[in-house]
């Protein structure tokens, strides 16, 4: 398959927001400055590796699995090489402890396993077993200024979501941090949410500000660029009608039973309008329950709300609930035989820990030697 990649069309301009670091960056040349954050389609799978990662907090959900785990299924299915990490560092930074660590990490494997990543082909590591990755922390801070640090949008909103009374410097930092997970293995795309974008851009910037201040002795660059890949598919809303999140108890896990499928949907907000519509900018609870419906389907959300019309709220629960559950079933029959070997789910992030550490060796060997490290 040499077609571009369904539902990874990155063909809009980085954000205002997202280019703000690269454009204070004082070392900015003009031939980098015209380089797009986002990649467009993939038309040779072969020439890409891919990493992208999550936080091992609690089980991944619905959202997850339309927004980014099935395009990673997709783009490794495609022969793009792909790097999947747990961000176990990263639970670190908006609360004192990881709690229940090692059980979220092996269920966030479980997740990826039944969504269909095979550890043949796809590299699934936790960062805390990759030394030389965090050692790429220490130069890498080095080219980022306090004020750049400090200007990120996204960490100023986790901040400011935060139930932390003080902000710690880990978390001040792991922009920085996240550009050490994707350039130690040198991947050239990134796929993101929106919201990622900024954290990108720090990547970029560390990227080409280290191939400017130590380049090889022939001139050439260490790092790449890496590119952000913009998922296509809609944002769904949790069933309270605000942003779905593992936290906020408003989403259906993809390991979730049946019968827990059905309880949250039922739970799920709606209005007083019996008509089912698609209309987001209006409606945004019932239309989110359309979509869902329609993304299980595969079907346009405009046929699915037009075919349950009249039937009202209990018509359309009654179809999400149904749509959720036959369209997740293989997945979850699949999950709940990977979830009785815990040592398949501990070996496969050994193996992926090897490989990593393999490669973030050879990387830090190079960093020091352009350095001038003895
Ligand atoms: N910050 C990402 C999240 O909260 C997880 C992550 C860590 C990541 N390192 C990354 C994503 C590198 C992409 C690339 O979900």
């Amino acid at each position: 398959m040499t077609d571009a990649v369904p539902n990874t069309a990155a063909l809009t301009a980085p954000t205002a927001a997202a280019s703000t670091p690269a454009a204070s960056a004082s070392t900015t040349s003009a031939s980098h400055a015209d380089e797009p954050a986002t990649a467009g389609p993939i038309t040779d799978p072969a020439a890409h590796r891919v990493l992208t990662g999550d936080r091992p907090t609690g089980p991944l959900h619905l959202g997850h699995y339309f927004g980014t785990l099935r395009n990673r299924v997709l783009l490794q299915d495609q022969g793009v090489e792909m790097f999947v990490l747990v961000a176990d560092y990263q639970v670190i930074t908006d609360r004192d402890i990881a709690d229940r660590l090692a059980e979220h990490t092996e269920n966030l494997v479980l997740d990826y396993l039944a969504a269909g990543l095979d550890p043949e082909r796809a590299t699934i590591f936790a960062h805390s077993a990759v030394p030389a990755l965090n050692q790429l922390l220490l130069p890498f801070l080095s080219l980022v200024s306090v004020a750049e640090l400090s200007r990120n949008p996204t960490v100023k909103d986790e901040i400011a979501h935060s139930s932390q009374a003080a902000v710690n410097g880990l978390m001040f930092t792991y922009p920085v941090h996240q550009a050490a997970d994707i350039l130690f293995c040198k991947a050239d795309l990134v796929p993101v949410g929106q919201d990622q974008l900024p954290h990108l851009e720090v990547a970029r910037t560390v990227a080409r500000r280290f191939n400017e201040r130590y380049p090889h002795t022939d001139g050439s660059a260490v790092f790449p660029r890496p590119r952000a890949l913009l998922s296509e598919a809609p944002m769904l809303l949790g069933t309270d009608g605000g942003k779905m999140s593992k936290s906020r108890g408003n989403a259906v896990a993809l390991g979730a039973t049946e019968d827990e499928t059905a309880r949250i949907i039922r739970g799920a907000r709606t209005d007083a309008d019996r008509h089912i519509t698609y209309d987001p900018a209006n409606r945004p609870e019932v239309s989110g329950l359309v979509l869902l419906a329609a993304l299980c389907q595969d079907r346009a959300p405009e046929a699915v709300a037009e075919e349950i019309g009249g039937g009202g709220a209990a018509a359309l629960k009654r179809t999400v609930t149904e749509s959720v559950n036959e369209h997740f079933r293989p997945l979850r029959a699949r999950r709940a035989e990977l979830a009785a070997d815990r040592g398949h789910l501990r070996k496969v992030l050994h193996d992926g820990a090897e490989r990593a550490n393999a490669i973030a060796d050879a990387t830090l060997a190079e960093v020091r030697e352009v350095m001038g490290a003895i």
